[in-house]
């Protein structure tokens, strides 16, 4: 596996007047999962002048002080913290294991915010949105409340506007992974509206 050092250059290329651009990571790896679908219908719901990117945590490795240490961080999480500097905002789109953060989910974050002098770089006043789907009947309402001390921790601006849980996540999405819950959907396109609106008004990033 590959380790930077120092982070690669991002090659991102927006124009910071008139697009906000957002970068969504799930939080599961499962290929049918329910909350990279809900990502992928966040992306087509997006409202004008707004763009989603979709991110991964696939490839990061379990966080290890002496691979840190030796070796840097991984590259998977390099290029994933600095996709995160150059979008105006995060969505977080969180399953729930045993009532809490997807071991796998938080471990990501662990390795984004590593090392401690640059968490403020990467985390520090950036917009969050947080969002979950699961087929239980709560929809990730205890690894959404899960996710706040994290936040809060890493020195983020969570956007608390607005929630999105989607429970029965089985009935919400198709055999495709499509979503076709018209009612979820216009939850997911006002989430978007306010936590996109929320983000503009920090106005353009400012320098590093
Ligand atoms: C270890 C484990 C624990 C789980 N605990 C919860 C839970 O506490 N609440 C819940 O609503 N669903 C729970 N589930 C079910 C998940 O919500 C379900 O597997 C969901 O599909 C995971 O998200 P994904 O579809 O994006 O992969 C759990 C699943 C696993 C594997």
């Amino acid at each position: 596996m590959l380790y930077y050092r120092l982070a690669p250059p991002c090659a991102q290329s927006k124009d910071p007047h008139t697009m906000t651009q957002l970068i969504g990571i799930s939080g599961s790896l499962r290929r049918a999962s329910f909350n990279s679908a809900l990502l992928r219908a966040a992306v087509g719901l997006m409202p004008p002048d707004a763009q989603l990117e979709v991110g991964t945590i696939r490839g990061i490795p379990l966080y290890d002080g002496d691979i840190e240490a030796t070796q840097g961080i991984p590259a998977s999480a390099a290029v994933l913290k600095e996709t995160i500097v150059a979008a105006d905002g995060v969505l977080l789109v969180t399953p729930e294991y045993n009532n809490s953060i997807p071991g796998v989910f938080k471990n990501a974050l662990d390795w984004l915010s590593r090392p401690p002098a640059d968490a403020k770089r990467v985390f520090g006043g950036k917009p969050f949105g947080l969002i979950g789907a699961s087929p239980g009947q709560f929809g990730t309402t205890l690894s959404q409340a899960a996710w706040l001390p994290v936040l809060r921790t890493l020195g983020t601006r969570a956007w608390f506007g607005g929630r999105l849980m989607v429970p029965r996540a089985g009935q919400a999405f198709d055999e495709a992974g499509a979503l076709k819950d018209d009612a979820v959907k216009e939850q997911l396109r006002q989430f978007l509206l306010g936590f996109v609106a929320f983000v503009r008004e920090r106005g353009p990033q400012e320098p590093k």
